[in-house]
């Protein structure tokens, strides 16, 4: 494996993903671990990331000195790049030219972390201190026309500096670079990939829960809990029960649906919760979005809870937590503001004694898709957009009535519909239609009628973190507004959302 020592960058988490993209394991560790525990992980070598500090400040981070006595291979990157130079008595300074974005580099010497390239690339750059004086030991590999020495290397001692980021598809063959340092440099074996973690895993699970105990996983049909429950599945079969409660402000016949999938695809009876009555009951009334989480969140323990107790005993709980979840940037980012909580189940009682188990924790969420196809989830779970654990709470604005929620699902159902048929479906990240307390006139045959204004939202995104509206032909527009104003009773209005993320939000609440 290789690890990465993450010094803040916000893409230390893209360098993780490339070198597994080069089918080597990659863990990211923060800055300050110690050499010690290094050791322990035996990585075959270690990358620096960038960051935002310059490595001359007062209290800039610095690694422990004893991993340059480790004999592995060391790639810097960026700041990374930096603390190579300051460590082995180079300089670095402000820069009298800054570099940011594209900057072509000329490469100088033939070394492995250059194999398998032209003489000259585009690279990617973003740095306001460069190397001045290169330390001993090391020589310039590459240049540009800003950064005399862009690229560093010492052979011997296989250390690499690089000022610029070979992680971002903006360099040309990055990931070729990455996967040099890797496979040619650490000597790490290209073994990683989603069948071999799903043999292992399977092996690990089986060991770890033993032959006589049993897991309870709650499913909603998303990608994560779908995946975790293949997988304990295959695992574990007939000791897994999976559980899918039903709140009532789910999609258009979503509960049926995901009932039928697990059964007809994964062989997997799921223990059905309509608890529909519970949630609404609780909810009435309530207009504060985060007070609907808390909600639904506590009320998401107690269903479980009552599952717990009358299908139990469980001794395992298994969740779908991710490797961005997992770990946390040894750079403290300082208290973010909670702009929205997204946790769903709010805390089960410790007399449950349930322990955890999380196959996926390792896994970034592209890989999980990969493990996803492979253990046979089909493609109607897969290819659904991402529902908020919460549902149809965030999309109805106000309080949640019951012609709200009847509006809000079946002009959702309208829009999903519209774009399946324009070829839009699977190119945009969610859609849905939202509905709130404002009204708006329109006419039905001859009458007036005061109807719920509806609104369209369509958002493409990557990650979630940042998202802009789709630009529909507006004849799709039209369709989807046409259809809601004539079919969904009480519609009058449709309004499309267009505001982007920041400073939107996807959801409207
Ligand atoms: P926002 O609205 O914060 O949404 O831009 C980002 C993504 O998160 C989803 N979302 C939630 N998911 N529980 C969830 O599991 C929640 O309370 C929640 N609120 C928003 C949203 O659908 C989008 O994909």
């Amino acid at each position: 494996k290789i690890v990465v020592l993450d010094f803040g960058s916000q893409y230390s988490h893209l360098i993780c993903r490339r070198i597994r993209e080069a089918n080597v394991y990659c863990e990211l560790v923060p800055y300050n671990t110690p050499a010690k525990a290094l050791k322990e992980m035996d990585p075959k070598g270690i990358i620096f990331s960038g960051g935002p500090a310059s490595v001359y400040a007062k209290g800039a981070p610095k690694p422990d000195r004893q991993i340059f006595a480790m004999g592995k291979p060391i790639l810097g990157i960026c700041y990374g790049h930096q603390v190579l130079v300051d460590n082995f008595g180079g300089k670095v300074k402000r820069a009298a030219s800054r570099e940011y974005g594209r900057a072509g580099l000329k490469i100088d010497d033939d070394s492995d972390l250059f194999k398998n390239l032209d003489t000259s690339i585009n690279c990617w750059m973003s740095h306001g201190d460069a190397a001045e004086k290169v330390p001993d030991g090391f020589k310039v590999i590459g240049h540009t026309e800003n950064s005399q020495s862009a690229a560093i290397g010492d052979h011997e001692r296989k250390m690499y500096g690089i000022q610029f980021h070979p992680e971002v598809v903006h360099t040309e063959r990055g990931m070729q670079i990455l996967k040099n340092f890797a496979q040619e440099i650490s000597g790490a074996k290209p073994e990683w990939d989603m069948q071999s973690f799903i043999d292992t895993t399977v092996k690990e699970i089986r060991e770890q829960v033993g032959k006589d105990k049993r897991v309870l996983a709650a499913v909603s049909g998303g990608i994560d809990s779908t995946t975790v429950a293949a997988l304990m599945h295959r695992a574990i079969g007939k000791q897994l029960s999976c559980v899918f409660i039903n709140h009532g402000l789910l999609r258009q016949d979503e509960e049926k649906e995901v009932v039928r999938l697990f059964k007809e695809h994964l062989g997997i009876d799921l223990i059905y919760v309509n608890a529909e009555k519970r949630f609404l009951s609780r909810l009435k009334g309530v207009t504060d979005p985060e007070k609907k989480r808390k909600i639904i969140g506590d009320q998401f323990a107690k269903e479980f809870v009552t599952v717990a107790k009358k299908h139990g005993p469980f001794q395992w709980l298994a969740q779908g937590t991710l490797y961005p979840d997992v770990i946390e940037s040894g750079v403290s980012k300082g208290p973010a503001a909670v702009i929205k909580t997204h946790h769903n189940v709010g805390g089960l009682p410790k007399w449950l004694k349930l322990q955890v188990i999380e196959p996926l924790r390792f896994l970034y969420k592209d890989e999980v898709r990969k493990v996803a196809k492979l253990l046979e989830v089909p493609d109607e779970l897969l290819k659904r957009h991402p529902f908020p654990g919460p549902g149809l709470a965030v999309r109805i604005i106000g309080a949640i009535t019951p012609e709200k929620t009847r509006i809000a699902k079946h002009a959702s159902k309208i829009v999903e519909d519209e774009l399946k048929a324009a070829g839009y479906y699977d190119k945009v990240w969610q859609a849905y239609a939202a509905v709130g307390d404002d009204r708006a006139v329109g006419v039905l045959g001859d009458e007036r009628v005061y109807g719920h204004v509806v609104m369209v939202r369509v958002v493409e995104s990557i990650d979630a973190m940042t998202a802009d509206w789709t630009r529909l032909p507006y004849d799709v527009i039209e369709r989807i507004s046409n259809r809601i104003t004539n079919e969904v009773e009480g519609a009058t209005w449709v309004t499309y959302a267009v505001s982007s993320k920041p400073p939107a939000t996807i959801e409207p609440q």
